[in-house]
């Protein structure tokens, strides 16, 4: 047994209450993974989510989360399968799960069974959470048979995991932090810049799942670290200069934020205590050759999440260089 939160309950019985539902039997959904230029990490509200900066994402096109949600007539409880396994009940990562569909579950009673498959894997920093709860989301509201407008999805979905809110998009992505406490301005919203040349390489270095997850990570960061209010700062200085860097489509400018903004956070999380370090020596080598690259004049820079694995961002014409030194590299056109 857990213990039933109650604020993200009252602020979705907010959000959905005065809806008439009219559920479907089953319902599948989609929601790209979206990585973080200038990331999210730390809370003003740990039980809603509320982010302490803005954040502002990529999302990735057709690579993503595709989930589907059928009733389970009878069933005393939920079923969640990832990548066709089955996820145990005693797990975290069920208890989020369930305690998402408790947010719709007074709209129309009942279990359901839940099937995730992922593009990316599961839990390495990859992303995979935010597009996970995003395609929940959409999923139980769709069985439920509710219509949500897209900032009514992105506040729902923040209340399953806070980079989620940024997944109901595609494109460039803004998450305002807000300010109110009940979280009601704490949602994304999409950008209108466009950038079809833009490229992400996914070097996934180990699809083994991280021992500290970054909702543990973000909160001993938090609490710990004495960089972590110099990290909020460069937040907003990073955030200005991303959108002036998108408006004119600089793709230097841009991509130096990107990756001094990756940098900075790990360089909070390792000041914590205990620290905490995601990367493994292939992240450091990976790195090197990224900068070597730069030194040698191309335009490629790195970003890294709570794991140890590389995005990486680039341009359509850099493509063939960086596919040359990253065999490995998963290519992504977000704009396709
Ligand atoms: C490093 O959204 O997974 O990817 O809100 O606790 O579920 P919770 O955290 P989560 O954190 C994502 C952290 C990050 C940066 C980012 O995506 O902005």
């Amino acid at each position: 047994m857990w213990l039933l939160n109650l604020k993200p309950i009252e602020a979705a019985s907010r959000l959905l209450s005065g809806l008439s539902p009219d559920p479907v039997d089953c319902f599948e959904s989609f929601a790209p993974v979206n990585i973080a230029l200038c990331k999210y990490w730390g809370k003003r509200d740990r039980d809603l989510n509320l982010p302490v900066t803005d954040s502002l994402s990529i999302s990735l096109g057709e690579c993503g989360s595709r989930t589907r949600v059928c009733w389970l007539p009878d069933a005393s409880a939920d079923e969640v399968f990832i990548n066709g396994c089955q996820v145990e009940a005693d797990t975290d990562f069920y208890r989020r799960v369930v305690c998402h569909i408790d947010l719709f579950r007074f709209l129309v009673p009942g279990y359901l069974r839940v099937e995730t498959v992922n593009d990316v894997p599961t839990g390495a920093g990859l992303a995979s959470s935010a597009s996970g709860f995003a395609a929940l989301t959409r999923a139980v509201a769709g069985l439920m048979g509710v219509r949500l407008e897209p900032q009514v999805m992105s506040l729902l979905a923040r209340l399953g995991s806070g980079s989620a809110c940024r997944s109901i998009y595609s494109g460039f992505v803004r998450w305002r932090k807000g300010v109110r406490a009940d979280g009601m301005d704490s949602y994304a919203q999409p950008l209108s810049a466009h950038w079809p040349t833009l490229r992400v390489g996914l070097l996934t270095l180990t699809a083994e799942a991280k021992k500290t997850g970054s909702r543990q990570g973000m909160r001993r960061t938090q609490e710990t670290s004495v960089l972590y209010n110099s990290w909020a700062e460069q937040v907003g200085q990073d955030m200005e200069k991303l959108e002036r860097a998108l408006a004119v489509q600089d793709f230097d400018g841009l991509g130096q934020v990107v990756e001094h903004n990756a940098m900075s956070m790990h360089a909070t999380m390792l000041s914590s205590w205990p620290p905490l370090l995601y990367w493994l020596p292939d992240s450091v080598k990976a790195l090197q050759r990224v900068w070597e690259l730069r030194e040698e004049g191309a335009s490629v820079y790195a970003t890294m999440d709570a794991g140890p694995n590389i995005k990486l961002l680039f341009e359509s014409q850099t493509e063939p260089l960086v596919r040359d030194c990253f065999p490995d590299l998963q290519v992504i056109e977000p704009f396709a």
